[in-house]
């Protein structure tokens, strides 16, 4: 079956459900028993439920994987990623230039249970090989990275890191399985922050994880279960719902973000543009090998360098609202120092180059004349 007819039809027979085209919305919390000792495919909604389970195997389809596991957010799935493969005494290597919240997770959760995380650029896979000792139990990827569309090469990376013995699991949320599959690329755990592209529509906070492997998926399930850090089934419905068009949304999505890459780059107000599809771009090598297309998020830095400056924009915009997240069917513009990496202490973020006069745009599926005079006008 191809993507599209994937998206649409994945993970849900309407013939276990009354016929019911969409997958019904189950609002109980347990299921009754007829006697005690009654296997039932469902018991208790924090162990599993009907309208997750159909979006758990719909995201497996999607990322050609044989296994979904859903949870309440983002954060959530990274969580119980990181407590099923990881003990005290462990250490994990994770990519330097990552979302704001993991790297809060990795240092101040993760190293409070006695696990150590080493930030590297991975953008030579050959650095790794030094990082890797008997300790270390994961690779955390993200890419593209969060905000400064950074990319790593995850066949490359799996590679080596199996060699040592490694799990490698991939925050896919930016290019989201429509673009790229971390798992045919030899990775072996995905995770979504589905409140992004999956979801589509800024109205979800949702988590989803992939894998193939039935040991990693039973130990990451006991997580969800014991820790209860589930969906709710509205919003299982909601981001099943969103699914069914992120191949079209997609497209748009990267049209837009092609279209306004290309005319920020070089605009007399901006320094630098990061988007993996200009030819400038350190990834884009390994961008026309690795993704299908480039994606919907565009970075750039401003020549004044300053809040007030990116305030301005910020403020001057019509069609982009200054909001925390992305992947929406509408436009948004995000603050990365203050919003989405505010939890990152200044030093990292120096490093990394998250500046203050650096904006992250989230191109929505608005016409791109629009997006580009709003833009024309509020950089002028
Ligand atoms: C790349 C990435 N991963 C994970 C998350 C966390 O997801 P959530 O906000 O759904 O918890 C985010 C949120 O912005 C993100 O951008």
């Amino acid at each position: 079956m191809k993507f599209a007819t994937r998206t649409v039809h994945s993970g849900y027979d309407s013939n276990e459900h009354n016929r019911a085209v969409m997958p019904p919305i189950y609002q109980t919390s347990c299921f009754s028993h007829q006697h005690i000792g009654e296997e039932l495919p469902f018991s208790y909604a924090r162990v599993s439920q009907p309208t997750r389970d159909a979006l758990e195997r719909c995201l497996a389809a999607l990322e050609n994987a044989r296994f979904g596991l859903a949870f309440s957010s983002g954060m959530a799935a990274i969580d119980a990623v990181l407590r099923a493969t990881l003990k005290p005494g462990d250490e994990v290597v994770a990519v330097a230039d990552l979302y704001g919240g993991a790297y809060r997770l990795l240092t101040q959760v993760m190293t409070a249970i006695g696990i150590k995380v080493t930030f590297a650029d991975l953008s030579a896979p050959a650095s790794l090989t030094p990082l890797l000792n008997e300790k270390v139990r994961l690779l955390w990827l993200e890419t593209p990275s969060n905000p400064l569309l950074g990319l790593v090469d995850i066949a490359a990376l799996s590679e080596l890191a199996h060699a040592a013995g490694v799990r490698v699991a991939v925050d896919n949320t930016f290019a989201t399985p429509y673009l790229q599959n971390p798992i045919t690329l030899g990775a072996d755990i995905v995770v979504h922050s589905a409140t992004k592209y999956l979801g589509g529509h800024s109205d979800v906070l949702l988590g989803l994880v992939a894998v193939d492997d039935e040991a990693l998926q039973q130990a990451i399930h006991f997580i969800q279960k014991s820790a209860g850090a589930v969906p709710g089934p509205q919003d299982c419905f909601l981001t099943l719902r969103g699914i069914k068009t992120l191949h079209l949304r997609m497209d748009r999505h990267c049209d837009n973000a092609e279209r306004v890459a290309g005319w920020l780059d070089g605009h007399p107000a901006v320094e630098k543009v990061f988007f993996p599809g200009l030819a400038g771009h350190p990834g884009h090598a390994l961008a026309l090998r690795q993704m299908r297309r480039m994606g919907g998020i565009v970075s750039f830095y401003l020549k004044d360098d300053s809040f007030e400056a990116a305030s301005r924009v910020a403020e001057r915009l019509r069609y982009f609202a200054l909001a925390e997240s992305l992947g929406g069917v509408e436009s948004l513009i995000n603050h990365s120092y203050t919003m989405s990496h505010g939890a990152m202490p200044p030093e990292h973020k120096a490093a990394l180059g998250i500046r203050k006069g650096l904006l992250r745009l989230s191109l929505g599926v608005e016409d791109a004349d629009d997006l580009l005079a709003d833009l024309e006008q509020a950089l002028a």
